[in-house]
């Protein structure tokens, strides 16, 4: 077994963006309740007629252009997004034509949860042996299926997206994803969720007039199970390497609300300045979130050669994924 590397890492958001100031004019919201309640300022939106496989292609030729390699030398996509460019096919098989890449692929569900939940997969691609170079992307457009007429959601996500390279470690190399510990409780599956267009309710005249096919979510109860699942899960993670909150350099947590992230890492009793938080300039962007938070960590030298990074996050299903990875670039 050989342990999966993160070799290169590329992000990309789109630059129209959408201020608190500007929903003040969508819904009856302010500047101050959004910052207070949320901690985001402002989110990129995708512009018209664009769609999450080109935030994806963005971001992985970005990737590859970091590592200096080809789209051709790729074996594996895999995709995490919960808007998809269309249910099927699959967006990594858009972003493999798109790359001009040999690779086969497929696209992970698992929200806010699914970049990790897509690196772990990766990483066991690696660690077999099956794939020498798999592309791991986190995309989503959370515009598209926010409904601007519901304060309570539309003012939360933004989207964007981001990409790493997973390759083998050297032989006695410490970097790569050393340990990954994911969980699902499917009896939160109606806490947050589109309901409308899969084979439950597929489109009618009757689920658009409803609003069906926007997010809807119970906030207070995502708000608890995200903060006590954040704590919970990380710490059990870290006891089973052996390991305390002190031996982490930063936590890369899933951007969902500045307080959801402050609440779970001030219980793990962390130094807050090692805690990334970006949610001010990017909302929520799903799966999104932790590369782009890798990315800020990485420019700001909070991430180097040898520091050990903790991601964690909780999404619809509900979802839960958290790694451990030593950061080898
Ligand atoms: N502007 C002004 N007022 C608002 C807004 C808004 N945008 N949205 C809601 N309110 C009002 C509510 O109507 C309510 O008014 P009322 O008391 O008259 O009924 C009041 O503010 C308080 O509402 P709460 O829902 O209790 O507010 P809370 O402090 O819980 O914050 C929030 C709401 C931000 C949604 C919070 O619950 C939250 O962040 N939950 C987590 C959900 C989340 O981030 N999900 C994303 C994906 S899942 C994940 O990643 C974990």
């Amino acid at each position: 077994m050989r342990r999966a590397k993160i070799t290169a890492l590329g992000t990309y958001a789109p630059p129209k963006l959408l201020t608190n100031a500007d929903l003040e004019k969508m819904v009856e919201t302010s500047n101050e309740w959004i910052l207070e309640r949320t901690g985001i300022s402002e989110r990129h939106i995708v512009e018209e007629g664009k769609a999450t496989s080109d935030l994806a292609v963005e971001a992985a030729k970005r990737a590859l252009a970091q590592r200096g390699v080809e789209p051709s030398t790729v074996d594996l996509i895999i995709l995490a997004t919960v808007t998809p460019d269309m249910f099927f096919p699959a967006t990594a098989c858009l972003v493999q034509d798109r790359l001009g890449a040999k690779a086969w692929g497929f696209d992970i569900l698992a929200a806010c949860s699914g970049f990790v939940y897509a690196l772990s997969t990766g990483a066991q691609f690696v660690a077999n042996g099956s794939a020498k170079r798999v592309l791991v992307i986190g995309a989503d457009s959370m515009s598209r299926i926010l409904d601007y007429t519901d304060r309570a959601t539309c003012v939360l996500f933004g989207d964007g997206a981001g990409a790493v390279l997973l390759e083998p470690a050297e032989d006695g190399e410490p970097f790569g994803v050393i340990d990954f510990l994911n969980e699902v409780d499917g009896s939160g599956g109606t806490s947050l969720s589109m309901p409308g267009g899969g084979s439950l309710h597929p489109a009618t005249e009757e689920t658009v007039k409803k609003r069906m096919h926007f997010v809807h979510q119970d906030g207070r109860q995502v708000f608890k199970y995200a903060t006590r699942k954040m704590y919970e899960v990380s710490m059990a993670l870290l006891e089973r390497n052996g390991l305390t909150v002190n031996d982490v350099d930063v936590v890369l947590p899933h951007q969902a609300n500045k307080r959801i992230i402050t609440a779970a890492t001030e219980r793990m009793g962390i130094d807050p300045s090692k805690v990334l938080i970006n949610i001010g300039r990017y909302g929520n962007t799903t799966a999104g979130t932790i590369p782009l938070a890798m990315q800020d960590a990485y420019d700001q030298g909070l991430l180097k050669k040898g520091s050990l990074a903790l991601l964690c996050a909780v999404g619809a299903g509900f979802t839960v994924g958290t790694a451990l990875v030593r950061w080898g670039i």
